[in-house]
C-alpha cells in the first residue's frame, strides 16, 4: 500500500488546514430535507445554506470528509468502481478566495503532496453557454501552474457545470474537473478513455431559479474529490475493492465462503456486493439519525440494499451471518476512529442488521419458490403457444400482479424481483405492480372502513371510552389468562361492549374478577394512550398485536396505553384511561367452537 485510507484522510485536511480553513467534520447521510434530496449525494449538500451566503460559524474556509451515498448506481454495484456509500473529500470558499488560489492548491496537492506528474495531468474546463461564459480565466491559470495547454479541453455544460439535479434555488455553477491516466507507464494516454477522474472544484457563483441561472452575490468556491476513488488511483489499482478499505471484509467473505476474491467471476462479485451494502447499512444503521430498515424513505432504501446483501450471501455460499463480521470489520478497522458514533453503537448496529436478516431469510426461500413457479408458468405459456402458433412472441415480462405478490406475501423488494428477473433476460411489469399496489390500498381502505363501521357503530364519547376499554380488556386477557388469547372480534354501542376472543373453556369467576381488576387498575393509573404510524414491520417489531395479514407494505397506525397495551388499531380513542369510569364484566359466553364471548359496562 502506497498510502492508507487513514494516511490519505489525514493528508488531505491537514492540507487545507495549511491553507486557512476550519475542519467542519462530517453530518449525517440523510439530507436536511430542504432540497428534498433524500441522501446527501456530494460534500456540499449540508453546506447549502451557507453556500448562498449565510454566513458560517466556522468562517469563511472549510474543509472536511462527508459521508455521502448515491443510490442511483445500486445496480452498478458489482464492478470494480461502484459504491453505494462513499465519502466526499472536500473544501469551501464562502465568498473568500476563488479561482487564482483554488487552481494554485489543487494544483500543489495533487503534485507536490500526492507526486502526481504535471505532465500528465489533464483538466477540464466549462465552453460556455447563453448562461455563463467560457472558462478562459481558469485555462489560463491551469496553464500558467504548468498543466500543458494540450491537456486543457473545454467541454459542453453536460461535462463542465456542476449542479444538483432536480433542485431549485439551489447554488451551482461551471467547473474545472481533474483527471490522470489510468496507467500511468502507456505511452501517449488518448483523452478521456484512458483517463480517470479524481475531483472537481466547481466554481459556484449561480443559484439555480424555475427557468434558468441567476448570479449569486458572492462567489464560492466547491471541491470534491471522492475518497475512495482517489485512495484507489494513488494506490494504482484499477480494483478500488483492493485498498485497505475493504481488504479486511474481503477476507471475511473469503474465509467463510472458502472462495478466493482473485478468482473473479460471480463470486467476486457477491463479495464486491455484500462488502459494500454492508457498509452502507452501518453507516445508515449507525448515522447520527438511525435509519432502520422500513417500507418508506430512506428506511425503503436500506431495506432494499440490505436484502440485496443477503440475497448475494446466498450466491456466495455463505449465511446472512457474514454480514455481521463484515460489519465488524468495518466498525472496528477501517471507520471508528473516524466516526466515533459507530463504535459506540457497535452492538445495536450488528443487532439490526441480524434483525432485519432473519425477517427476510424466514420469507427469501418461500419468494423465490414462489418466483421459480412464476418463471416456470411463463416458460410453459411460451412453449404451448409457440406449438400453436409460430408466429408467437414468446413472453418476456414478469407479471405486475405477480410482482405484487413477491412484495406483498414474501417482501421482495420490487428491485429485487426485478434484478432476478433480469438474470434470465427478463423485465418486470412495473406499471402493473404499481396498479396492483393501488388496487391493494384501495381494498385495504374500504376493508378498514367497513370494519370501523361494524366495531363501532358509532363515534360518540361514550364509544370512543369503549373502544379503549377494549384494547385494556385485550391486555388484560392476555396477562390473566394466556399470551395466546387475541381479539377475534367486538361489538360497540354507547351502552355497552362485546369482546370475542379465543380460549378453550369458561372463564372461572376468578379469572374474570381478576381481568376486571386488572383493567380498573389500569383506569386507575390513568395511563397515556399514544398514537403513532409506523411500517408494518416496525410495528411487529416493536411487539404491536394486531391483523398481520397481508398489509405487508403498508403505513399502520398503532394506539398504546402505557407499557400495558400495544395494538395496531385505526381509532378513535381516549388520550388517557382515568376518563374511563368503572369497568365492569356483565357476562362471559360461549360464542362459538373455542371463542368465548365478553359482555361488559363502563359505569
Ligand atoms: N459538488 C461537486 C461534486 O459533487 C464538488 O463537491 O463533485
Amino acid at each position: 500500500m502506497k498510502i492508507t485510507g487513514k494516511e490519505l484522510r489525514q493528508k488531505w485536511l491537514d492540507f487545507y488546514k495549511s491553507k486557512g480553513h476550519a475542519d467542519i467534520g462530517a453530518v449525517s447521510l440523510i439530507g436536511d430535507g430542504a432540497t428534498g434530496v433524500m441522501f446527501n449525494v456530494a460534500g456540499m449538500q449540508p453546506l447549502m445554506p451557507y453556500l448562498l451566503g449565510k454566513p458560517h460559524p466556522a468562517g469563511k474556509r472549510l474543509c472536511n470528509v462527508q459521508g455521502c451515498m448515491r443510490t442511483v448506481d445500486i445496480d452498478s454495484v458489482g464492478d470494480a468502481s461502484h459504491f453505494t456509500f462513499f465519502e466526499m473529500m472536500g473544501n469551501w470558499s464562502l465568498g473568500d478566495y476563488f479561482k487564482k488560489e483554488k487552481t494554485a492548491w489543487s494544483f500543489e496537492l495533487l503534485t507536490e503532496v500526492f507526486g502526481l506528474d504535471k505532465d500528465k495531468l489533464c483538466t477540464t474546463v466549462f465552453e460556455g453557454n447563453e448562461s455563463a461564459p467560457r472558462d478562459e480565466e481558469t485555462a489560463s491559470l491551469l496553464i500558467s501552474l504548468g498543466i500543458r495547454p494540450e491537456h486543457v479541453f473545454y467541454l459542453p455544460k453536460s461535462d463542465n457545470w456542476w449542479e444538483l439535479e432536480g433542485t431549485v434555488g439551489t447554488p451551482c455553477g461551471p467547473d474545472n474537473e481533474w483527471f490522470y491516466p489510468l496507467d500511468p507507464s502507456k505511452k501517449d494516454p488518448v483523452f478521456p478513455d484512458d483517463y480517470v477522474e479524481i475531483g472537481n472544484d466547481v466554481y459556484m457563483q449561480y443559484r439555480k431559479t424555475e427557468t434558468g441561472y441567476e448570479p449569486l452575490d458572492h462567489k464560492n468556491v466547491d471541491t470534491g474529490f471522492g475518497f475512495d476513488r482517489m485512495l484507489s488511483f494513488l494506490n494504482g489499482l484499477s480494483d478500488a475493492y483492493l485498498t485497505d478499505l475493504f481488504t479486511g471484509a474481503l477476507a471475511v467473505l473469503e474465509k467463510l465462503s472458502g472462495k478466493r476474491y482473485a478468482d473473479g467471476g460471480e463470486d467476486r462479485r457477491a463479495m464486491r456486493i455484500i462488502a459494500d451494502h454492508t457498509r452502507t447499512a452501518v453507516m445508515l444503521i449507525g448515522d447520527e439519525t438511525g435509519v432502520l430498515p422500513s417500507n418508506v424513505g430512506a428506511g425503503y432504501i436500506l431495506r432494499r440494499i440490505m436484502r440485496r446483501a443477503i440475497r448475494y450471501c446466498r450466491t456466495l455460499g455463505v449465511s446472512s451471518d457474514a454480514m455481521l463480521a463484515v460489519a465488524d470489520v468495518f466498525i472496528r478497522e477501517v471507520y471508528s476512529e473516524a466516526y466515533p458514533l459507530l463504535a459506540e453503537r457497535e452492538s445495536y448496529i450488528l443487532d439490526e442488521i441480524k434483525k432485519e436478516a432473519d425477517r427476510f431469510e424466514a420469507t427469501l426461500q418461500q419468494g423465490m419458490k414462489e418466483f421459480e413457479k412464476c418463471m416456470q408458468g411463463i416458460a410453459r405459456k411460451n412453449e404451448f403457444m409457440a406449438k400453436s402458433d409460430p408466429a408467437y412472441i414468446p413472453e418476456t415480462t414478469v407479471g405486475g400482479k405477480a410482482a405484487f405478490r413477491l412484495y406483498d406475501t414474501y417482501g421482495f423488494p420490487l428491485e429485487l424481483t426485478e434484478e432476478l428477473a433480469a438474470e434470465r433476460g427478463f423485465g418486470v411489469d412495473r406499471a402493473g405492480f404499481e396498479e396492483a399496489f393501488k388496487e391493494h390500498q384501495e381494498k385495504s381502505r374500504v376493508i378498514a372502513k367497513g370494519e370501523a363501521k361494524g366495531g363501532l357503530e358509532s363515534h360518540s364519547e361514550m364509544a370512543t371510552k369503549y373502544h379503549t376499554a377494549t384494547h385494556l380488556l385485550n391486555a388484560a386477557l392476555k396477562t390473566v389468562l394466556s399470551p395466546d388469547c387475541n381479539q377475534k372480534g367486538s361489538n360497540i354501542n354507547d351502552e355497552r361492549m362485546r369482546f370475542d376472543f379465543n380460549f378453550p373453556r369458561p372463564m372461572t369467576a376468578e379469572e374474570i374478577a381478576a381481568v376486571e381488576a386488572l383493567v380498573n387498575e389500569k383506569i386507575a393509573e390513568d395511563l397515556p394512550v399514544v398514537y403513532r404510524e409506523m411500517s408494518l414491520g416496525e410495528a411487529r417489531q416493536e411487539h404491536f398485536v394486531g391483523v398481520f395479514d397481508s398489509k405487508y407494505g403498508e403505513v399502520v397506525k398503532t394506539y398504546s396505553i402505557g407499557d400495558f397495551s400495544k395494538e395496531m388499531c385505526g381509532g378513535p380513542h381516549v388520550e388517557h384511561t382515568g376518563v374511563l369510569g368503572h369497568f365492569r364484566i356483565l357476562k362471559e359466553q360461549s360464542s362459538s367452537a373455542g371463542i368465548r364471548r365478553i359482555k361488559a359496562v363502563l359505569e
